[in-house]
């Protein structure tokens, strides 16, 4: 197939444009802009041009649209909300952790359940707190059938920066309320890059609260999953090595980083500059005779030259073996994944930086243009249906450490602020969906294309309140009476529920 589409070679483009110059119009800002000079309009100091216009034969439009999230060219959200629409490819998502928790759980000659290898488990004070309330009220039971789920980036935090609001609305969530009950919540992120753990001592001190690693989902974290299904995996994007670290962790078996293939050969990235620190700390081997499996787009590329290359290389290549080209580039060609699809993200910028979704949207046109086909690719993250699928599961998981109680609540509340990613999946998903205004959305009273479903709140604790109000009735206090007992105040960090 030609490399380019006939419609690239437009022949309208040059025609129109001296037509619109002789009758003295400017063209639309996308061509050549009302404010900005166009080469041939300027003078020189004799009252001549330096210059002369030669008519283009590409047309000057790009062709994108076929390149934008599938999901930003779905139907408004307003006629789908509240449906569980299935949207994207299959993706596979780990299998329930209860079932692996269960398993390992043992009953010793006292009856009383117990680890291999482990200390017998001992009541957390939480579940000492759910029977102690046995006696529930209809608050208690109201409490027990709600839960929150909160993006990060923009909701609770900038950066490394508090969002000074999401401090109290986890305290609240975390029993400093009037039944010093703690209300089951989630973090669910588009963020990547290092492994969870790690993440959550990071989190947890910026906002001042516990979190426990099984309640925290990051972008790439359903793609463990995927451990099971290939051997050798090229992983891109982060810092350093810690998406190298990320992926053993979830178990792949075989990992190959860029710089493991840069070290092998050089030449393949001519723009690289390659320090003598990632030549000792890389893996190099003969990688033309080895077969790449699969690819793993994890987090934000550091270099985008070097990753796309490489990627493309891969593509294009028979079955993942570099130093050869397929020459039908569909059937030997290997998946490749991504793990969330944002534009943008918001950073200390002024305005948001490019994210994996336009890095993403790169590679396709070039894939395209390259080899004369679409890209086929999947897309974890918000707000891909599996990632919320995946979140149900831990929500559900959570529950059952929390109160004992292993059942989905049936009021969820998500808390963000993007509308392409948090509120249009959680819209998608039957969610109650709350918009925030400390983050990516800064427009009016909705957003026009993915309005949240409970609205738009100035801040994290706004909505929590009001959810909160809503559940468990206007007159419900956001503080425990007995700071003798508050699971907050005097629990300290042992105050998350599994040691
Ligand atoms: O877009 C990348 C990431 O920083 C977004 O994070 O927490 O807003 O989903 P979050
Ligand atoms: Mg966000």
């Amino acid at each position: 197939m030609p490399a380019y589409e006939d419609s690239d070679f437009g022949t309208e483009a040059a025609p129109q444009l001296q037509q619109q110059k002789s009758n003295g119009q400017q063209g639309t800002p996308s061509s050549f802009g009302q404010s900005l000079p166009v080469p041939g309009d300027q003078q020189n100091q004799q009252g001549g041009f330096n210059s002369i216009e030669v008519p283009a034969t590409r047309n000057s439009i790009a062709q994108v649209d076929g390149y934008m999230h599938q999901l930003s060219l779905s139907p408004s959200m307003k006629d789908r909300r509240g449906s569980r629409n299935s949207f994207g490819a299959s993706l596979p998502i780990p299998r329930s952790k209860r079932q692996s928790r269960l398993s390992s759980v043992h009953y010793a000659d006292d009856g009383k359940p117990a680890r291999p290898g482990m200390p017998p488990i001992q009541p957390t004070r939480d579940i000492l707190a759910s029977q102690v309330q046995s006696f529930e009220s209809e608050k208690v039971k109201k409490a027990k059938n709600m839960a929150f789920v909160f993006d990060i980036d923009g909701v609770l935090v900038h950066g490394d920066r508090l969002i000074p609001q999401g401090q109290r609305a986890l305290e609240i969530l975390n029993g400093d309320n009037e039944l010093g009950i703690k209300i089951p919540h989630i973090f669910l992120t588009n963020g990547s890059g290092k492994p969870e753990q790690a993440r959550i001592d990071q989190l947890s001190k910026i906002v001042r609260n516990p979190i426990h690693m099984d309640q925290f989902i990051q972008s790439h974290t359903p793609m463990r999953a995927l451990a099971e299904y290939y051997n050798t995996v090229l992983v891109v994007g982060g810092e350093g090595y810690k998406c190298r670290e990320v992926a053993e962790q979830y178990g792949f078996k075989d990992i190959v980083v860029p710089n493991d293939i840069v070290a092998w050969d050089p030449t393949i990235a001519p723009y690289r500059v390659f320090t003598e620190e990632e030549r000792k700390t890389s893996r190099p081997r003969d990688f033309s005779k080895i077969n790449i499996e699969a690819i793993m787009v994890f987090s934000d590329s550091r270099d985008y030259a070097t990753d796309m290359q490489i990627i493309m290389d891969l593509l294009r290549s028979e079955n993942g073996r570099l130093g050869t080209m397929a020459e039908d580039p569909v059937s030997s060609r290997i998946p490749i994944y991504f793990s969330q699809g944002d534009m943008l993200c918001p950073t200390e910028h002024w305005t948001p930086r490019m994210s994996q979704g336009t890095f993403r949207i790169g590679l396709e046109a070039m894939y395209k243009a390259l080899s004369g086909v679409d890209l086929e690719r999947v897309v974890y993250g918000k707000p891909e249906l599996a990632t919320y699928k995946y979140a149900d599961e831990v929500i559900t998981s959570w529950m059952e450490q929390l109160h004992g109680e292993e059942k989905l609540p049936e009021n969820v509340y998500m808390v963000g602020d993007n509308p392409a990613s948090d509120i249009v999946g959680g819209n998608m998903y039957g969610w109650n969906t709350c918009l925030v205004r400390t983050g990516v959305f800064q427009g009016g009273d909705n957003d026009e294309n993915n309005p949240a479903s409970f609205g738009v709140f100035p801040n994290v604790l706004d909505a929590v309140q009001t959810a909160l109000k809503k559940e468990l009735g206007e007159d419900f206090r956001f503080e425990w009476s007995d700071a003798n007992v508050n699971p907050v105040l005097s629990g300290g960090k042992d105050s998350s529920a599994i040691e």
